[in-house]
């Protein structure tokens, strides 16, 4: 989908609908003045989100449909602390100690036992001593929301908890948000569920006249050489 129908993805994620999420856990942190590199910036909806809170963000995205969705949206705003370059979870594209946080905002990371350590040593490297590495991902069992029962998605039903085993070992706290996606419509909720899940979601739907679904997100923080 990230690669053929990055315009979908926009409509499918949940990053953005209620900015209550977003707003919580950033104001957590201070992010004023800081430089952050958002991994998996995909078509940018995690960076345009960050940008007013920090000085800089560099998204870095491997997936070239996607960066370049996201391009166009800079040029399109006039954002100028924001810039968009490619490179990957494994082998982060910046110097040793160059950003005060990393962030990965719901960024596959496939298959995570090695992709997630890998991650972690990179982002360890370019984080200033006492920055932060932020990472949200689908509470585990919640993938798909209220919907997981019926998509039952093999792949984040084996990796969730293995990813969820990564961040816990490697000494990652964690908090959980619900967030809820309201389509307004029924036509549009399936417009853009149906089109990805298909004819069981679509059916579900309309036996339920649902226009929203609920999802479960884990925010995992870990702050690097504190002192
Ligand atoms: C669910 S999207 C999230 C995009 C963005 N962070 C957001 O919140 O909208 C996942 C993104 O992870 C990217 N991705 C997949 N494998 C990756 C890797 N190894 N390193 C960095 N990004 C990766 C995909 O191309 C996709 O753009």
């Amino acid at each position: 989908m990230y690669r053929d129908f990055p315009e979908k993805y926009d409509e499918f994620a949940t990053i953005g609908w209620n900015h209550k999420e977003e707003n919580q856990i950033y104001n957590k942190f201070n992010f004023n003045e800081k430089q952050v590199a958002d991994i998996g910036s995909g078509s940018g909806k995690s960076t345009f989100l960050l940008a007013p809170y920090a000085k800089f963000v560099i998204g870095i995205e491997p997936e070239k449909s996607m960066r370049d969705l996201a391009i166009k949206k800079v040029k399109e705003k006039g954002i100028a602390n924001i810039r968009f370059i490619e490179g990957a979870a494994e082998n982060i594209p910046l110097p040793y100690n160059s950003v005060d946080y990393v962030t990965a905002i719901t960024t596959v990371m496939n298959p995570p036992d090695e992709v997630i350590p890998r991650f972690i040593e990179e982002a360890e490297r370019v984080v200033k001593p006492g920055g932060t590495i932020i990472y949200k991902g689908v509470t585990p069992g919640w993938y798909g929301g209220e919907l997981d029962h019926i998509i039952q998605d093999q792949w984040a039903i084996e990796n969730d908890p293995i990813a969820d085993n990564e961040w816990n070992k490697a000494g990652f706290s964690f908090e959980d948000y619900q967030v809820i996606q309201d389509y307004g419509t029924l036509d549009k909720i399936i417009d853009v569920y149906g089109f990805i899940f298909g004819l069981s979601v679509i059916e579900f739907l309309r036996k339920h006249r649902k226009t929203t679904i609920t999802w479960s997100y884990r925010w995992y923080f870990k702050q690097v050489n504190a002192g």
